[in-house]
C-alpha cells in the first residue's frame, strides 16, 4: 500500500461538561441500589447528567469550541464536522449539522457517525483518512453523548452507569508523523441485542404500547457485554500495535473506554500494562459513551499525564456490538 505523505495531526481539544452531577446517593433514592454495590461493581461514584432544557447540542458546541480556540482555527476554516453519537438531538437532522450551523462552519460538510462507545475512535479514523488523502485540511471530530436521556430510570440494571458529556478535537493535515496512525475496527452484528433501544426506530415505530412497556429505553445484558467487551478490546489493541510494528512496553498511555473499572483492570492485566499506564476516570462521569475517550484525552493533557511525542493508545467497545482501538503519536 501507497504510505500518504499526511499526517491527521491532532492541534486542538476541548470537553462539554454538563453542570449538573448526579450522586450515587441520591440513585439510592431512585432505585433499590447503594453507594456500596455501584462503586465495587462499576467504580462510578459520580456522573454528570444534562439539566432539563439542554441537549447533545449544548455540550458538543462547548467541547468544539475550545478545540478550535486551543488549534487556533475558526469555524469557517473547517472543511468536515463528524459527530460519534448514539443519543442526538435528533434523527435528522444530525447534531452535526446543528453544530455545523452553531459554529458558523459554513464550508464544513457535516455528518453523524454511531457507534456506540466505540463511535470517537470511529469517527476519528475516518476524519483522518481525509485527510491522508489530501482530501481534507481541517476536520473536527467528536464523541458526544447524551444517554442519561434513553435510560429508565426505574432500572437499576443500566440506570447507575450511564453518565453525559462531550469532547472534541482538531484534526489538521501535517508532514509530521503524528496523530492517529494504525487502528482496528470492528463489529459483531449478531450481539446487536444484548445492548439495545428496542423501539423508535422503523422496526418497531414509537406508540403508546411501546412507550408504556419502556421499550424507547437501553436495555442492556451487562454481564455477556462485559465479556465480549474485555476480549475485544484486547485483542484489537494487539492487531493495532502489530500493525505499527510496536508492542505494548512502546505504549506510553492507554485510554480505554470508561465502561467499568472492573472491565478497564482486566484490559490493563491482560495487556500486562503497569497499572500506572492505564488511564481511569470512571468514578466522575460513568460511562459516557463515544465520549469518553475524548474527555480522558482533555483531562491526561491537564494533569500532565499525556505530553507531545507520547504514544497513546486508545481502545473502546459498545453497542452493535462494535469496537475499535488506534495508536496516535501525540
Ligand atoms: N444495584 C444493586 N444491585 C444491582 C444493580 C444495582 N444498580 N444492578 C444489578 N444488580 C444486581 C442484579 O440484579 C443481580 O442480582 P441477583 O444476583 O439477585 O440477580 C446482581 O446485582 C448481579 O448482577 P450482574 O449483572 O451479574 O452484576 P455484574 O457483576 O455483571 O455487574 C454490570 C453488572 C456492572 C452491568 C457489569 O456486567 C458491566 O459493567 N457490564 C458491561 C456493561 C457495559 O460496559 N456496557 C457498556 C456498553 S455502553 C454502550 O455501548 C452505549
Amino acid at each position: 500500500m501507497t504510505q500518504s505523505m499526511y499526517y491527521g495531526a491532532i492541534t486542538g481539544w476541548g470537553r462539554g461538561i454538563p453542570a449538573r452531577i448526579l450522586t450515587n446517593h441520591e440513585l439510592e433514592q431512585i432505585v433499590d441500589t447503594s453507594d456500596e454495590w455501584i462503586t465495587t461493581r462499576t467504580g462510578i461514584r459520580q456522573r454528570h447528567i444534562l439539566s432539563e432544557g439542554e441537549s447533545n447540542l449544548d455540550i458538543a458546541l462547548a467541547a468544539s469550541k475550545q478545540a478550535l480556540a486551543q488549534a487556533g482555527v475558526e469555524g469557517k476554516d473547517l472543511d468536515l464536522i463528524i459527530v460519534g453519537t448514539c443519543t442526538p438531538d435528533f434523527l435528522f437532522p444530525s447534531t452535526a449539522c446543528l453544530l455545523q450551523e452553531a459554529l458558523g462552519a459554513v464550508n464544513a460538510g457535516a455528518f453523524d457517525l454511531e457507534a456506540a462507545c466505540s463511535g470517537f475512535i470511529y469517527a476519528l479514523s475516518v476524519g483522518t483518512q481525509f485527510i491522508k488523502t489530501g482530501a481534507y485540511q481541517r476536520v473536527l471530530v467528536l464523541g458526544s453523548e447524551t444517554v442519561t436521556r434513553f435510560i429508565d430510570f426505574t432500572d437499576r440494571n443500566t440506570c447507575v452507569l450511564f453518565g453525559d458529556g462531550a469532547g472534541a478535537v482538531v484534526v489538521e493535515r501535517s508532514t509530521e508523523k503524528s496523530g492517529l496512525s494504525s487502528f482496528k475496527l470492528g463489529a459483531y452484528g449478531a450481539g446487536g441485542k444484548l445492548l439495545n433501544i428496542p423501539a423508535g426506530g422503523s422496526r418497531t415505530p414509537p406508540n403508546a404500547k411501546t412507550v408504556q412497556e419502556r421499550q424507547h429505553f437501553v436495555k442492556m445484558q451487562g454481564s455477556e457485554v462485559y465479556k465480549l467487551a474485555v476480549r475485544a478490546m484486547v485483542d484489537s489493541s494487539l492487531e493495532t500495535l502489530e500493525r505499527e510494528g510496536l508492542t505494548i512496553a512502546d505504549v506510553d498511555l492507554l485510554i480505554p473506554h470508561q465502561a467499568n473499572i472492573r472491565i478497564i483492570e482486566a484490559v490493563g492485566k491482560r495487556l500486562e500494562l503497569d497499572p500506572s499506564k492505564v488511564w481511569v476516570n470512571i468514578h466522575n462521569y460513568g460511562n459516557t459513551s463515544s465520549a469518553s475517550i475524548p474527555i480522558s484525552i482533555n483531562e491526561a493533557i491537564e494533569s500532565g499525564r499525556l505530553k507531545r511525542g507520547m504514544k497513546l493508545l486508545v481502545t473502546a467497545f459498545g453497542g452493535g456490538m462494535t469496537w475499535a482501538s488506534g495508536l496516535i503519536y501525540w
